[in-house]
């Protein structure tokens, strides 16, 4: 594959991983096993995921002048990112993820701290630098407006670009409209379009709809069964590979990251999705978002086994 030049524009978080036998029930306490504190966040798990698989990675974003903002910055430079966009703020702590992590599944609250510091203005004095990328890949934990920002200038040269819809959150026609490629996961699909969807024929009859209002590619992910796009007007669902799962966070991640740099190297839409779902499922067999980001030879090596 051509080595991809990717921008990513998002968060960075310092993850608290508290594992336990199962979740709280609503007002209970539990004891839990284990805690651990590692760095994530949806826009540097995005960026390392890329990093992994052989791309130029920059990150755009904000922490704070603080120890996880110093530990998190640590692992983008051993990890090959450019993190020379990325801000460190004084009076504003680095944004935090607390997630509630068992053998099946997990739960994250949120605290955006500077990740909510990661401005329109931010992201408009680095136009050169997304008007130079293959691809620019966003999330939504850092304002819309930032977002909105980076997608209109991404538009304007004609760069493309992908958003992970997550976490979900109501977005605006204008916001879409200059979307090229949005992944979301089948409940934020859910609730972008205010519709259930209970078959695949109503989840494809959805799908057109939405793509010929937005005049963009939708790639809905759906955990194991694998994900969908529309091809010729057709679902095609490409399965995810078995696997022994330890921990699913950051799986989604790795998902739009391999997506990204299939398609920046020139892949077709189904090879990408193929080599999307193929990380992403590698993904989940090891602990934590990053560490379980895998490189482009163990996705390869994956791809021979299917
Ligand atoms: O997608 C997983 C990520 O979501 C975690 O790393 C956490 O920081 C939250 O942003």
């Amino acid at each position: 594959m051509k080595q991809p030049n990717i921008v990513v524009i998002g968060s960075l978080n310092m993850d608290l991983v508290v594992t336990s036998d199962r979740m709280p029930r609503v007002g209970e306490t539990i004891e839990g096993s284990d805690i651990h504190y590692i760095p994530g966040g949806k826009g540097a798990n995005q960026a390392i995921g890329c990093s992994r698989l052989g791309a130029n990675v920059t990150m755009i974003g904000s922490v704070g002048k603080d120890a996880f903002g110093e530990q998190i910055i640590r692992q983008m430079n051993n990890n090959g990112i450019v993190t020379d966009r990325i801000a460190q703020l004084n009076g504003v702590p680095t944004g935090t993820a607390t997630i509630l992590h068992t053998a099946e599944d997990n739960c994250i609250v949120i605290v955006p701290g500077a990740n909510g510091r990661t401005t329109a203005e931010l992201v408009a004095a680095n136009e050169e630098m997304i008007r130079q990328a293959d691809v620019l890949l966003l999330q939504l934990e850092v304002p819309l407006s930032t977002v909105l920002e980076a997608l209109r200038i991404a538009r304007a040269h004609g760069i493309r670009t992908v958003l992970n819809p997550a976490p979900a959150k109501p977005l605006s026609d204008e916001l879409l409209g200059l979307v090229d490629i949005l992944t979301p996961n089948e409940t934020e699909f859910e609730a972008l379009s205010g519709q259930a969807y209970s078959t695949d024929e109503e989840l494809t009859a959805g799908m057109k709809d939405w793509e010929a209002r937005f005049r963009q590619t939708l790639i809905i992910t759906r955990g194991d069964k694998g994900s969908s796009y529309l091809n010729n007007g057709e679902l095609r669902t490409i399965a995810a590979p078995t696997v022994r799962v330890v921990d699913t966070t950051g799986a989604g991640d790795c998902f739009n990251a391999a997506l990204c740099c299939s398609l920046a190297a020139g892949q077709s839409m189904d090879e990408a999705v193929r080599f999307a779902i193929h990380a992403a499922s590698l993904s989940v067999t090891k602990f934590g978002a990053q560490d379980g980001m895998p490189t482009l030879a163990e996705v390869n090596e994956k791809l021979t086994q299917y």
